[in-house]
Order: C-alpha cells, then structure tokens, then sequence
C-alpha cells in the first residue's frame, strides 16, 4: 500500500491565523483526503511553532508568561482549523515534552559526532528575523529583510551545515521533485553558488531564554528553526497510536510558502544528512496571498481573518475558492468580488443548476425515484467517458499537487453534463407522447454524471459534496476505485431535491 505524509509549517503563536496559514493547512487537508480516497495510507501533520524571540516578544507585550501566551494562542489555531473541517492526524506544539526530547536527543548525537562545535563569535544580529547577518548580506546597514541589525559578540554553538553544501546541490540535481515549482529549486541552487556558512543554532539564555535547553550546555537554547524543523520528525515517534518513524520518514511532502523556503531546502536537508536521515521527497513552495499589491502578513496588519470570510460565504466556497484560485507557486490576489464571482459563476450556475434541474425533475416526474438508464446512445456514451477521463486527470493532478487542476478537470464535468441536459431537454421530452422513458434517461445519465463530480469534488467541499450525493441517495465517497465506476445509481435510487446547496450571494457592501 502507498503512503502519503504531509505537513503544513507549524505557526507561530505571535498572532491570530489569517487567510495565508488558512491555504497552507486547506491545501494540505485537501491532498490528504485525495490520497485517503485514493487508498493510500495517509498521515497529515500540522501544529504551531511556540519557542524563538518572536513568540516571546508576544507574550511580553501582553504581560503574560510565554507559556500562558503560547497555552492561550495555539488552541484558536486549532480551533480555526476545525471549523474549516482540517482533517489533520496530529496536532504538534513544539512544547510539548515528547517532542523535546526527540531535539534533545538529535542535538547530542550530533555533539557527540562532532557535527556541533562551539565558537566566539561576532556579527551583525537582525532581531526581527533571528538571526546573523553576513557583511556582504548588508542592504545600506540593515538586514535583507529591512530590518535594523545591532553588532553582537558571544560564544555560540555551530552546526557544520558548510559540510553538506556539495551533497545538497548534488541532490537537488539529481531529484527534480524534490524542490518545486522549479524556479523554487534554481533560486536556492542559485544561493549555493556562494559558499555555505555553518549554522548558528544556540542563543544564549542571557539574550533569549525561550526554547529548548541545549542538552550539552544548559546556559543556551536552541535556536528556533533547529527546533522548529524536527517536528515533522519528532510527532511520528509519539502523536499517534503506534510509532509511525519507521514507516512514516521520509515525509512525502512539505508544504510551505516561498518565505520559509531557505529553511526548508538548505537547514532542514542538511540537519538530516548530519543525522543520517532520510530527505523528504518533495517541498512545494507556494506563493503569497496578497492583499491589494502588498502580501498579507501578521506583522502588516493587512490580513483577512478566515473566520470573517467563512462567516459570509459558508466553509465550503471558502475551501473552494483558495483551492481553485491559486497555482500553487503563483501569487494570487484576494477580494470579496472575486469569491462572489466564482460562488455565483461556477458552483451556483454551473454546479448547482445542473443538481437542481435533475432532481427537482425526478421528484415532480418521478415520484422521487431515479428513473432507469435504459439504451446509450452517443451522448451518454460520451459523457460516460468524459467522467472517466477526467477521473484519470484528477488522479494525476493529484499526485503533482495541483488541486487548481483537478478542479478545472471536474468543471469540465459539471459543464457537459448542464449541455447534455440542454441538447435532451428532458423537460420538454416529458411533456410529449411517448417521451417519459426519454427523458428518464436522460435524468439518469445527468444524475450519475453529477454523482461523479460530487465524488471527485469532496475533498475540496466535504459538506456540500456530501450534501450533493445525499440528494441522489449516497453516502459519503470512502474510495475512488469501487465509487469511480459507471454506472453506480440504480433506476428505483431514492432523490430529493432540498434547499438549492450551492446559493448565489450578492456582494456585501462595506
Ligand atoms: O514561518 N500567503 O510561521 P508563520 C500565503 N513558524 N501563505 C502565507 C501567507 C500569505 N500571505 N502568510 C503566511 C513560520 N502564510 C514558522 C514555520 S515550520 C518548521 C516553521 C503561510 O506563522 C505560509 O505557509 O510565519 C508561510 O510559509 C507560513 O504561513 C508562515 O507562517
Ligand atoms: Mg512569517
């Protein structure tokens, strides 16, 4: 059977989630149920990042102690993720015991190898970001990111990232998966050119004493990344049932935005070659949401709260929105409009007419009752193998990770099935001699159609795809192989019509 791990970053705890973690974590629920329906065995991790500078800095500013802070923010992540129905496996904190013993443990044996030593050193320090600036990184005094830097000189503890420089251009070579989209992969094989620095992975607890007391020096913490990354390996040994590192390691995929890519591609590989570890196989990169021009960020303050917007338009066009607006690796812009346009153009038009005409037809013409399928001819024939070809099309979209596509795919569907029902009009042919069988028919093969998309569409809308073949008498889809044959309705099948699911709303005005 084939595995499936994917994780989304852990978040800091410095602030409330806004609509960018929101599309990181539904995209990694939405390929986690993809692969759960597609049989394979399937581990989803997700959680928040609590140590380092920045969550300090928020606790202080509210007066309370780190813990309390982080005791008090993580769980409104996790709420937030409930309510758009993430179906993740575990919930990681990296404060959480079990998983500081993994980092401890991790730390000493590279102490113990010789792959950490202990250096005077003496640089410039972006406080904003954490971490040590080269001269050459230097924009007109401040830091890359902009920041203010403040000269520094202490002892600190130094992983020997610079050893693994050659390996890891080596591997990013010969592994096209393993960093996309592709630009993702030159842009750090780009910063490999220059020579790699070792990593500067303690603080010393006069500066910061928030994290994970370094098991060989008890005067420092650990620097937060080094902490941070060791989560996607660390909840395998202790967040479920059994002890899945074993089975687990390597993670298929680590879903991230473009701002943590360096962290990913060139900390986190070479962490693991110092431990003798498997590399994950795949880190998508994905671009920004951006609000107006300007990327939404929690420091800004320009952000969109997922709640406000779940509130307005129902969990589900949320899902489906970021979901179909986004290519992965692209940046996209967000507005209220533009999740109007796509509610009412595509699932109230498209998706929910085509669901309102068949059954609303079966229960006036039909008693309730799906009526049978009775001969194919070419139209049926056609839209038989259109689903199956589009079943194939979203099964490899899938597997490169690209849910935009598989709902380009699926709309493909739902389209022809809205022309198929008007070149029948079975509306018409009921009301003529003879045409009742006709017409059943038709009803039949456009119900089947729409029971496909509600099965190939759930993972991106569970309620409302549940919703949708439960009106055509199904349950919940469990799997693709045995759901994703033709036909599965049967003439006699149970239909009702309800509350159209898919409403149309009109803009809210501000
Ligand atoms: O970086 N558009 O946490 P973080 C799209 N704790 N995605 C966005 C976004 C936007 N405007 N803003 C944020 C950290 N994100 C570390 C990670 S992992 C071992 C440690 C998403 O709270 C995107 O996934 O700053 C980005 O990488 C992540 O939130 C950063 O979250
Ligand atoms: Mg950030």
């Amino acid at each position: 059977m084939k595995r499936f791990y994917v994780t989304t970053p852990i978040y800091y705890v410095n602030d409330e989630p806004h609509l960018g973690h929101a599309y990181t974590t539904v995209l990694a629920d939405v390929l986690a149920r993809y692969h759960r329906l597609f049989g394979d065995e399937t581990l989803f991790l997700t959680g928040t990042d609590e140590h380092g500078q920045k969550v300090q800095q928020a606790a202080d500013k509210r007066n309370v102690s780190p813990q309390q802070h982080c005791d008090e923010l993580s769980p409104r992540f996790a709420e937030v993720w409930r309510r758009l129905e993430i179906s993740n496996d575990f919930y990681i904190r990296t404060t959480m015991p079990e998983h500081q013993k993994v980092v401890c443990a991790i730390l000493m044996d590279l102490w113990e190898r010789d792959e950490i030593y202990a250096k005077e050193y003496e640089g410039w320090y972006d406080v904003g970001e954490e971490r040590f600036c080269t001269e050459k990184e230097l924009v007109d005094g401040k830091s890359p990111a902009g920041n203010e830097v403040i000269k520094l000189r202490e002892k600190n503890y130094f992983f020997k990232m610079s050893k693994y420089q050659q390996r890891l251009i080596d591997h990013i070579n010969a592994n096209p998966d393993f960093i996309v989209p592709k630009k993702r992969a030159n842009e750090i094989l780009g910063f490999l050119k220059q020579p790699l620095g070792d990593l500067c992975i303690s603080r010393p607890k006069t500066r910061m004493s928030w994290g994970i007391t370094l098991p060989f020096d008890e005067e420092y913490v650990t620097y937060v990344w080094f902490d941070a990354l060791l989560n996607y390996f660390s909840s395998l040994s202790f967040g479920y049932d059994d002890d899945k590192s074993g089975d687990f390691w390597p993670a298929d995929l680590h879903l991230i935005g473009k701002d943590i890519l360096t962290t990913h591609a060139v900390y986190w590989p070479t962490m693991l070659m110092a431990a003798n570890m498997a590399l994950p196989k795949t880190i998508l990169a994905h671009g920004w949401w951006l609000f107006g021009e300007e990327k939404m960020s929690k420091s800004k303050g320009n952000v969109v709260k997922p709640l406000d917007t779940m509130d307005l338009y129902g969990r589900d066009v949320l899902r489906y929105f970021l979901m179909r607006e986004m290519t992965p690796g692209q940046d996209s812009s967000f507005s209220q409009d533009l999740i109007v346009e796509r509610n009412n153009g595509e699932l109230a038009n498209d998706l929910g007419n085509g669901l309102n005409r068949v059954t609303k037809l079966i229960e006036k013409h039909f008693e309730g009752k799906l009526p049978e399928g009775g001969d194919y001819g070419d139209p049926e024939r056609e839209l038989r193998k259109l689903a199956e070809e589009v079943a194939g099309r979203v099964r490899e979209e899938i597997r490169d990770y690209h849910p935009n596509g598989a709902i380009t795919e699926v709309r493909r569907l739902s389209g022809a099935v809205n022309r198929y029902l008007e070149g029948k009009a079975p509306w018409r042919a009921i009301k003529q001699e003879g045409g009742r069988e006709a017409a059943g028919s038709t009803l039949f093969h456009a119900a089947e159609a729409l029971r496909w998309v509600g099965v190939m569409l759930h993972p991106v809308m569970p309620e409302k795809c549940a919703g949708l073949l439960q009106r055509l008498g199904q349950p919940e889809p469990t799997d693709f192989d045995s759901l994703l044959t033709w036909p599965l309705l049967k003439g006699g099948d149970p239909v009702e019509s309800g509350d159209p699911l898919f409403p149309r709303y009109d803009l809210e005005s501000e």
